[in-house]
């Protein structure tokens, strides 16, 4: 399965990946899922929202064991990302399907790997655009009028890459499937390599968000304009940048201004115009809200509240159940956002399963797993999903 990924969506120049969703790459992403499935006589479906399952099992007629037992991840990436943040998930997940029709498990309860579709957001701003769909807590209007870049709409985009967007919004017959949601995932610190283990069990996830700041400016010359005339964003732009980090620090957050548009883009000219995106996080939202208020301050801007992710906490006895059956695996924070805390804002029990990352580097090219902690990772997902489905023989 690596093999047939490593090319799709990676950037020579950086070795970095830029799967973005509903573009060619994304679409040869889900071709390749679709391949996984039918390879393994799993019954594909596609949502209203466009996120993939393969189903072992009928979901709509569970064989007496309960609703589905779902495991999986995302296939898209951030611009220049890494090979593990979402394949992993999803690699592992039909590698543990294997491993358990090799051991001759029969499960009790359906079990699906799905695919959630522009988990990162890196095209459309909004992360989890899938599984917020699904769960209703995204409005499908809002959803359909996101633009990229290019002023692309969503809606453009995925009716290109063949997927009707007229149907897009809170599907509760795919919800009425799932019972449980397993969700393996690259480490994206290094708190597995302190421990050390290979394999640990998610907690539950920091609240996070992300904000537009819109600062105007005069177009001007950069060569006969007076310092004092000028009307140049990028000085509150610079205030934003460096409160960000110092407001951060005193609420013991974190706070990033990785994305940034100029208007006009030249060198030789005082910008008419700069756009800019905040990422914060922290331990409580008070904190989160405390650091974009006083980025709002340091850049005389209103921040606009692009998406926001309240604190989850994992299912408390399933998240003991498998930190216990693997073997007392440690139990950790992240302040990472994935579809599994959006699933359990939505009331679904999910627990998550993090493979140790030997650097705590990712959103990055250079992420890394090594192979032995990878298939390790299998191994305990395997374990959970044969816990969790129950035998159909036993
Ligand atoms: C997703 O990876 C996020 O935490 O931004
Ligand atoms: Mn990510
Ligand atoms: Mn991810």
């Amino acid at each position: 399965m690596w093999d047939d990924l490593r090319p799709v969506g990676r950037h020579d120049a950086t070795g970095g990946y830029r799967r973005f969703a509903w573009s060619s790459v994304d679409h040869t992403l889900r071709e390749w899922f679709a391949g996984e499935a039918a390879a393994r006589g799993l019954d594909l479906t596609v949502d209203r929202n466009g996120n993939q399952w393969a189903w072992w099992g009928d979901p709509d007629r569970p064989h007496g064991g309960g609703r589905a037992v779902v495991t999986g991840s995302h296939l898209d990436s951030v611009p220049d990302g890494g090979a593990f943040d979402g394949p992993l998930g999803v690699v592992s997940a039909f590698a543990a399907v294997d491993r358990l029709r090799a051991d001759g498990h029969e499960p009790a309860r359906p079990l699906a790997v799905v695919g959630f579709t522009d988990e990162e957001g890196a095209r459309f701003g909004v992360p989890c655009v899938g599984s917020r769909l699904l769960t209703g807590v995204l409005d499908p209007d809002r959803a359909r009028d996101l633009r990229d870049a290019d002023a692309t709409t969503l809606a453009d985009a995925m009716r290109s890459a063949g997927h009707d967007p007229a149907h897009l919004g809170r599907d509760d017959d795919t919800l009425a499937r799932i019972g449980s949601y397993v969700e393996l995932h690259v480490e994206q610190g290094r708190a597995l390599v302190d421990v050390p283990a290979p394999v640990g069990v998610g907690h539950g996830i920091w609240p996070h968000g992300r904000w537009r700041l819109d600062l105007a400016g005069e177009a001007n010359h950069a060569g006969t304009t007076r310092l004092a005339d000028r009307d140049d964003p990028t000085l509150r732009l610079a205030s934003a940048v460096l409160a960000a980090r110092a407001v951060a620090e005193q609420h013991g957050a974190v706070a990033t201004i990785g994305k940034v548009e100029v208007t006009p883009n030249g060198t030789n000219a005082v910008p008419s115009q700069v756009r800019a995106w905040l990422d914060a996080r922290a331990v409580d939202e008070a904190s989160v809200r405390a650091v974009v208020a006083a980025v709002g301050t340091a850049a005389a801007a209103d921040p606009a509240e692009e998406s926001w992710s309240p604190e989850v906490v994992f299912d408390e006895p399933l998240r003991d159940q498998v930190a216990a059956l693997l073997g007392g695996a440690p139990v950790l924070p992240t302040a990472a956002g994935h579809d599994a805390g959006v699933l359990a804002a939505a009331g679904v029990p999910t627990v998550m399963l993090f493979v140790r990352n030997p650097t705590g580097v990712s959103h990055s090219p250079a992420e890394h797993a090594e192979r032995d902690d990878c298939l390790a990772g299998v191994d305990a997902l395997a374990t959970v999903l044969a816990e969790l489905t129950g035998d159909k023989q036993r």
